[in-house]
Order: C-alpha cells, then structure tokens, then sequence
C-alpha cells in the first residue's frame, strides 16, 4: 500500500471516533474540514520513510506514530492562523478555521487535534509498550517547551530572537520528531536519527520562508508576503533571498548526508532528494534568480 494512502485511510479512523451523535456537530465538522483540507503529508510520509527504511515490523505502531505528528502539525495551522498570531484568512485553499467556524471553535477543534494524537498513540501500540514510551516522549517534546511549537511560537512575543532557534522550534522540531518516531515506531535507536529530522526541518522554513517572498499564494494556497508584514524573522530577511536558496540547498545535503545506516538507506536518500524539489520547486528558484 502506498504510503498516502496508509495516512489517509488511518487519518479517517482517528477522526471517525468524533464523528458520531454524541460530538456537538460543529465540533466534528471543524475537526473534519481542518484533517483533510489537502495537506501535502510532509511530515507522516517522513516518518513513514524512516520506518521503512528501518524496516518496520509493526505497521499499526508506524502509522499511529505518522498521523499523531500530523494531527499535531493540523493543530499549529489553526493556532498559527488565529487573529492573535498570524491572522490568516486562508490555509489549504480554503478559508482559514476560525473564519469558517469562529474562534471559540477553532480554539477547541486546535485542543481536540492535539488530544487527539495521543488518543491514537494510546489505541494502537498494544503490545508495544517500550515503542509507546518512546514515541510518548519524542513527540509531547516536539510540541511543548522548551523546544517544540509552543516555545517557537512564544519567541514571537520575545523582544529578540534568534533565526535558528525560532525555526528549530516552531517547525524543525516536528520534522525531528517525524524521523526519530518512525526510527522509534521500528524499533531503531531514535537519538541517530535526530540530525536528518533537525536538517530537514529548518530546511523546509528556509523555503518556506523563501516562498513567502517568492511564492504564489494561488498555488501555495496561503498568503505570502506574511513575514514582512507581521515583522517575523526569516531566512530571506537575515540572508537575502539568493542567501537563503543556498542555505537551503546546503541544509538539504547535510540532510542526506546525515541518513545512518539502515537496511533502506538507499531508497531513503532517492526520497530526500524528489522531496526536495517538492519543498522548493525549481520554477521559485528560477524567479527568485
Ligand atoms: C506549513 O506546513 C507550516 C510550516 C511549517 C511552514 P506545510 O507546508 O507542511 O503545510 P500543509 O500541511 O502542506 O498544509
Ligand atoms: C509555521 O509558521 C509554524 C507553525 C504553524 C507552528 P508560519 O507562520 O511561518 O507558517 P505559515 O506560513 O503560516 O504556514
Ligand atoms: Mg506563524
Ligand atoms: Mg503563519
């Protein structure tokens, strides 16, 4: 089974448990409109990557561990589009949760994603309890503080910041997350795997932040110019944009660089490299030249 499909079809079992007579509805509308809004998976396919690559014996412990990550990553998004941090009116495409639903319910369908994935960690490693106990805690450390998603976030309202650790915050830390726990999901040492995740990671702001100068929000189907208006701290800003494409590229070669060895390191390599051009495509670097 190809690995998108393993998340969607384990993402639509996680949500079913609040689609039922007793959720309130707009609650499980809003979890339901926000899951599957066309995500590109980054983070769950990493994972799952990883886990094949290491040759994963447990299928069910893989995917609860990609999809935790992925409800959690689903959760930011909203958090990060509320009026009280970026204030964005689209996400995915669509109109942004809080000004589909309001704020009091994207709010709560934010709190239920995060409850959500531990909820499924818990439902689907029986058997597994030393997996579990790892997952546990690479993933609650990648979105607390103080260095997970909160902690990025909070540095925003910091008189000062520095580039990386607000990056290496507010998204590496669910990438690291992404390869430790599918190393984790294994069976594998995750601590090895942790310099491919923090790499990839900072990588993927890097373009991020390169397609917010650079991008079309059309395509991207967000809005772009978002750093400079909101005075956020960016890799284009602090190294200009032909700096930035450079040290997105560099990151990328340290990332396949640092992939130990595994059964599947080959194909984890040739992964790394299709998902590059897909973070940041050449048609962004050609106009950004
Ligand atoms: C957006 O993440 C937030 C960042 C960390 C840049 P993605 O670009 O992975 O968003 P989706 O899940 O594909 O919408
Ligand atoms: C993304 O930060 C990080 C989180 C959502 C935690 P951004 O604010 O740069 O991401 P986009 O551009 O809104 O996706
Ligand atoms: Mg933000
Ligand atoms: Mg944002």
């Amino acid at each position: 089974m190809d690995t998108i499909k393993r998340i969607n079809d384990s993402l639509i079992d996680a949500v079913s448990v609040s689609n039922t007579p007793d959720c309130p509805a707009k609650l499980a509308e809003a979890i339901d409109y926000t899951v599957f809004s066309g995500g590109a998976r980054i983070r769950p396919k990493l994972c799952m990557a990883v886990a094949i690559a290491c040759k994963e014996d447990d299928c069910d412990v893989t995917n609860a561990a990609a999809i935790a990550i992925e409800l959690l990553h689903c959760a930011s998004l909203i958090h990060d589009d509320l009026p009280c941090f970026d204030n964005a009116a689209t996400r995915r495409g669509k109109a942004s949760v809080h000004r589909k639903f309001g704020e009091p319910l994207a709010v709560l369908t934010g709190d239920a994603l995060i409850v959500l994935a531990f909820q499924v960690l818990a439902r689907h490693t029986n058997g597994q309890p030393a997996r579990l106990c790892h997952l546990l805690k690479i993933i609650s450390d990648s979105v607390g503080a103080p260095n997970g998603i909160c902690a990025g976030q909070a540095w925003e309202s910091e008189p000062t910041v520095s580039l990386a650790k607000y990056q290496r915050a507010k998204t590496g830390a669910l990438f690291s997350a992404a390869t430790m726990a599918g190393a984790a999901a294994a069976g594998y040492e995750p601590e090895d795997w942790r310099e491919l995740g923090d790499c990839i990671g900072e990588a993927y702001q890097v373009a991020d932040d390169i397609r917010d100068v650079a991008g079309d929000p059309e395509k991207m189907g967000k809005p772009t110019g978002q750093d400079a208006a909101l005075g956020r701290p960016s890799a284009c800003q602090e190294l200009g944009l032909a700096g930035a494409i450079k040290r997105f590229k560099s990151l990328m070669q340290q990332a396949v660089d640092s992939i130990p060895e595994c059964p599947g390191a080959d194909a984890l390599k040739m992964h790394m490299l299709q998902e590059s051009e897909r973070f940041l495509p050449k048609e962004i670097i050609r106009s950004a030249a």
